[in-house]
């Protein structure tokens, strides 16, 4: 399962931004939207393109343009709702699946309590979209559910993950290819990446 780490100098600069704890809530919401839409640009890095021709003002022109490969985008709720609109701005014709996940405070597990998700999504490329890839827990469940629907093609779009997170998913989803912005050293003793960013979801929503 290749892991693309990406170093492009705009995706660390705006990192290290979410990574700020002075960064305020609504500069914190706005730069994981950008993140989601930098990333996206190499998630789509494989999408077929067909021949086509068109007309310019000076000649007719043999060019490319997208085959029409069906997309669905798979945020983890709550926090994978932040990276949903970056991703829309580029491709505003994705469906939105949705799998509610969340980590047991105490047992670190994903625990389900929500899904819904189109009913052609065995046909389409999935990217799931959560911020972190912390324990790899709540991922690997939702590749599970992808999967179990029949989904062949799957993606995860995390914009900081960890070695646990990632080992796990290497054992458990070989197949499914991880796209990420930087990957820190540890976890701490709650599941949190260290020295990461915090809780995601709460400094998307404001919760805290
Ligand atoms: N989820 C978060 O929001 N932050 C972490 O550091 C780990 C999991």
């Amino acid at each position: 399962m290749p892991v693309t780490l990406l170093t492009h100098p705009l995706i660390q600069h705006k990192l290290t931004i979410l990574r700020d704890i002075e960064t305020g809530v609504k500069v914190f919401r706005e730069v994981v939207g950008e993140m989601a839409t930098l990333m996206c640009y190499e998630a789509m890095r494989e999408l077929p393109l067909k021949d086509v021709k068109v007309m310019t003002p000076v000649a007719e022109a043999n060019v490319k343009a997208l085959a029409g490969k069906k997309l669905a985008l798979v945020p983890i709720l709550r926090a994978g709702l932040g990276m949903v609109d970056g991703i829309l701005t580029l491709i505003p014709s994705a469906k939105v699946a949705h799998i509610g996940l969340y980590r047991d405070p105490e047992t670190l597990e994903a625990v389900e309590y929500y899904c819904k998700m189109p009913p052609d999504i065995a046909e389409r490329d999935c990217f799931i979209l959560d911020p972190m890839l912390a324990t790899g827990n709540t991922a690997v469940e939702a590749a599970r559910f992808l999967k179990e629907a029949g989904a062949r093609s799957i993606k995860l779009l995390t914009i900081l993950s960890a070695p646990p997170g990632i080992g796990k998913m290497e054992k458990a989803h070989p197949d499914v290819d991880i796209i990420t912005c930087a990957i820190d050293g540890h976890l701490n003793d709650h599941g949190y990446i260290v020295p990461g960013l915090g809780d995601a979801g709460d400094r998307i929503f404001g919760t805290k």
